[in-house]
């Protein structure tokens, strides 16, 4: 097979670079190699790297028949959100559950989520003490959390549902290591670790939190009255495919998790990172806010949702340090031509968010943080693709985004805050995405 250029180092040291300074690595990969590399950093097929936005175009949307996007590539999540997960299903299945899913995350339920989301933001807000330093991420994963909980179960404060919330905390940092992650990609490594390894508590966590969602959704089929609900699960429990066929309880239990942990760590760290820009900048923190306060007093969650420059802040914060690096991995199945390299069926393909997000031809001085570039230029879905693309696009994108611009509409005009932490913060690994390598402090004025 005649593979993309690749590093003349061993896999070895490939595979630990990708592990633990996979950003610097990838920027030195592209400066080398621009558009298109390779790097040997699964146990089965080397991982072919694409940041030409043509080339993304076609492999996110060819033809299944030409390039597939089947859910064993994902196995590494299988132990969390097991093998009945819109991420780990395959062809069929994979639509269907898509199907299933997608109508809870869209369109009208969006009215409803925008009072969880205000309503949940300004709790929280209100437990910070004037004058007290406190870590963005820890305000920002606690207000998703709760946020994720409500949509999902429709209550976050009772016993179980805190329980919950804290056994899913602890699952996702006892994953957060690049550790963890070099064991669960060779559970040999895992072994040789042992006790030292940060998910060694995993199997107890999981079956805690199993135990909740399952006696969920037990309470939920005993109750008459759930097809009145209007949160997640009641909404799954009443979907039914094209067969007129229900989801089964280890269905349900799957895709709650998945909604669960996809749905809250990812929108955590990309507010972490707009509270650190909006602050860092004087002049975006300014214009910012004269365009929210423009609005008035309790202004529609649509227009919120519409403002020009507070989508332009959050585009260009999911750009200049993307949570997915990559999308997930596609499978060639058909001899296929990527940037002038021929692949042959079996090679694995993925979308370089990072490296595509970075390209000096489309965002001049990419390390700046210039949420001008939106306004000035419109970029296509394969240039800008933070929620990657085609066949497994991110499910969560409207709710995320609705979200991400509520949040900080609503901590920017009810509370003061001051970035603490003044010298630059980078990026690092968090398990399979990536997240602020340092706390970052905010203190509260007012
Ligand atoms: C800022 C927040 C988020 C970012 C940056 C993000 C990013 C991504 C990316 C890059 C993918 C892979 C797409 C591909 O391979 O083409 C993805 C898939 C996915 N995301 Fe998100 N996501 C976010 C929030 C959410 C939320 C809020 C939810 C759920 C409530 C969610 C659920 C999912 C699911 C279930 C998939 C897999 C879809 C499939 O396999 O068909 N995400 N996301």
């Amino acid at each position: 097979m005649h593979l993309p250029p690749t590093p003349r180092t061993s896999s070895t040291l490939q595979l630990l670079r990708w592990i633990f300074t996979p950003m610097s690595y990838m920027d030195e990969c592209a400066s080398a190699y621009s558009d298109i590399y390779s790097l040997n950093v699964r146990p089965d097929y080397a991982a072919v790297f694409i940041s030409n936005p043509d080339a993304l175009q076609t492999i996110l949307t060819s033809d299944t028949k030409e390039l597939s996007a089947p859910g064993e590539l994902n196995n590494i999540f299988t132990p969390i959100l097991g093998t009945q997960s819109v991420i780990t299903a395959s062809g069929k299945q994979h639509l269907r559950k898509r199907q299933l899913v997608m109508p809870a995350l869209h369109g009208e339920r969006m009215r409803a989520y925008a009072d969880i989301i205000n309503q949940v933001t300004s709790e929280v807000i209100s437990t910070l003490q004037i004058g007290a330093r406190f870590s963005i991420r820890n305000v920002t994963q606690t207000i998703t959390l709760k946020i994720i909980m409500q949509a999902v179960f429709g209550l976050y404060d009772s016993p179980p549902a805190r329980e919950l919330e804290q056994v899913l905390k602890n699952i996702l940092d006892s994953t957060s290591s690049p550790l963890s992650l070099a064991a669960a990609t060779f559970p040999i490594f895992g072994k040789v670790l042992g006790s030292l390894n940060p998910a060694r508590d995993f199997d107890t966590l999981l079956q805690q939190a199993d135990k909740i969602i399952y006696e969920e959704i037990q309470e939920r089929r005993s109750s008459l009255d759930f097809e009145k609900r209007i949160d997640i699960l009641s909404l799954l429990m009443s979907a039914r495919d094209e067969d007129g066929q229900a989801m089964t309880d280890v269905e349900l239990r799957d895709e709650l998790m998945t909604l669960l942990t996809a749905g809250h760590e990812t929108t955590a760290t990309a507010l972490a990172w707009a509270v650190y820009f909006i602050y860092k900048n004087e002049n975006v923190k300014t214009k910012l806010l004269s365009e929210l306060n423009s609005l008035g007093d309790n202004p529609d969650s649509n227009t919120i949702f519409k403002l020009p420059y507070l989508t332009a802040v959050c585009n260009e914060t999911l750009r200049i340090y993307p949570v997915g690096l990559l999308t997930f991995p596609r499978r060639v199945e058909k001899p296929i031509s990527l940037c002038g390299y021929n692949l042959e069926p079996g090679a694995l393909v993925y979308g370089s968010i990072y490296n595509t997000h970075r390209r000096k031809d489309l965002y001049p001085n990419p390390e700046q943080f210039k949420p001008e570039r939106f306004l000035e230029r419109q970029y296509s879905a394969y240039e800008f693709l933070p929620f990657g693309g085609g066949a497994r696009r991110c499910i969560g994108l409207a709710f995320a985004q609705f979200e991400m611009k509520l949040v900080l509409a609503r901590m920017l005009t009810s509370v003061q805050l001051e970035l603490v932490t003044k010298t630059k913060v980078n990026p690092k690994r968090r398990g399979l995405v990536s997240a602020p390598d340092r706390p970052i402090y905010i203190n509260r004025l007012l």
